[in-house]
C-alpha cells in the first residue's frame, strides 16, 4: 500500500462501498442490507484512500448491559479490504469508533468475533455469552446463520473504551 489511509466519518456516498466491503466478509459479518447501511451511516467510520474505502466500523449502543448510565457499545461490520490487511487499518477504525463513542460516557466495547487474535491485541478479553445477554436476545436470535448463539463458534469479547 503505498499512500496512506485517512480515517473519516462516513458520508452518504460511501454507502455503496462499505455494502460491498460488509457483503465480501459475509462469513465473518452479520449482513446488511443496503438500507440499513444508508439509515446508519452517521455512524459508520471507514479508512479511504482517496476515494476508495479500505476498510469500515460502525457501533451501536446497549444500555441495557450494564448499568444504563455507563453504556456499553458494541463494535460492528469491522472489515478491511484483503490487500490492505495488516496495515493497521483494522485497528484504525476500531480505535475511531472507540473514540467517537467516549464521549457518551462509555465504559465497555464489546464484540462478537471470528476473528479473537485481532481484538486481542487491541486491548479486549474474552467473556462469556452470558455477560451480553441482551445483545444476544435482541441481535443474534435474528442471525439465519445459527438457531442458537450459544452454539455459534463467535467469540464475545469486552475491553474498557478509556484503556
Ligand atoms: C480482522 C480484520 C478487520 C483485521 O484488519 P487489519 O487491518 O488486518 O488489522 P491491523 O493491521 O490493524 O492489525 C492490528 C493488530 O492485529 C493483528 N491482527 C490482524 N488480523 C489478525 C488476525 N486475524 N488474527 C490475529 N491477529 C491479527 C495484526 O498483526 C496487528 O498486530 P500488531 O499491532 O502487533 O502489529 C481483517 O482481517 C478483516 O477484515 N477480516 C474479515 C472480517 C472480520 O473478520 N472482521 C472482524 C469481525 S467483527
Amino acid at each position: 500500500m503505498e499512500r496512506k489511509f485517512e480515517i473519516r466519518t462516513a458520508q452518504l456516498k460511501d454507502a455503496e462501498q462499505i455494502f460491498a466491503l460488509v457483503h465480501l466478509n459475509r462469513d465473518q459479518l452479520v449482513p446488511r442490507s443496503m438500507g440499513n447501511i444508508v439509515e446508519n451511516i452517521d455512524r459508520f467510520t471507514v479508512a479511504a484512500i482517496g476515494g476508495d474505502i479500505v476498510g469500515c466500523a460502525t457501533y451501536q449502543i446497549h444500555p441495557e448491559i450494564g448499568k444504563s448510565e455507563e453504556a456499553t457499545v458494541e463494535v460492528q461490520s469491522v472489515a478491511v479490504r484483503a490487500p490492505y490487511r495488516r496495515r493497521g487499518v483494522g485497528r484504525a477504525v476500531v480505535e475511531a469508533v472507540i473514540r467517537r463513542v467516549a464521549p457518551l460516557a462509555v465504559k465497555d466495547v464489546v464484540v462478537l468475533t471470528f476473528a479473537p487474535g485481532f481484538f486481542q491485541k487491541l486491548g479486549f478479553e474474552t467473556i462469556e455469552k452470558t455477560q451480553i445477554m441482551h445483545k444476544l436476545y435482541t441481535g443474534c436470535i435474528n442471525c439465519t446463520k445459527h438457531a442458537d448463539p450459544f452454539t455459534c463458534p463467535e467469540i464475545a469479547m469486552r475491553r474498557r473504551a478509556a484503556l
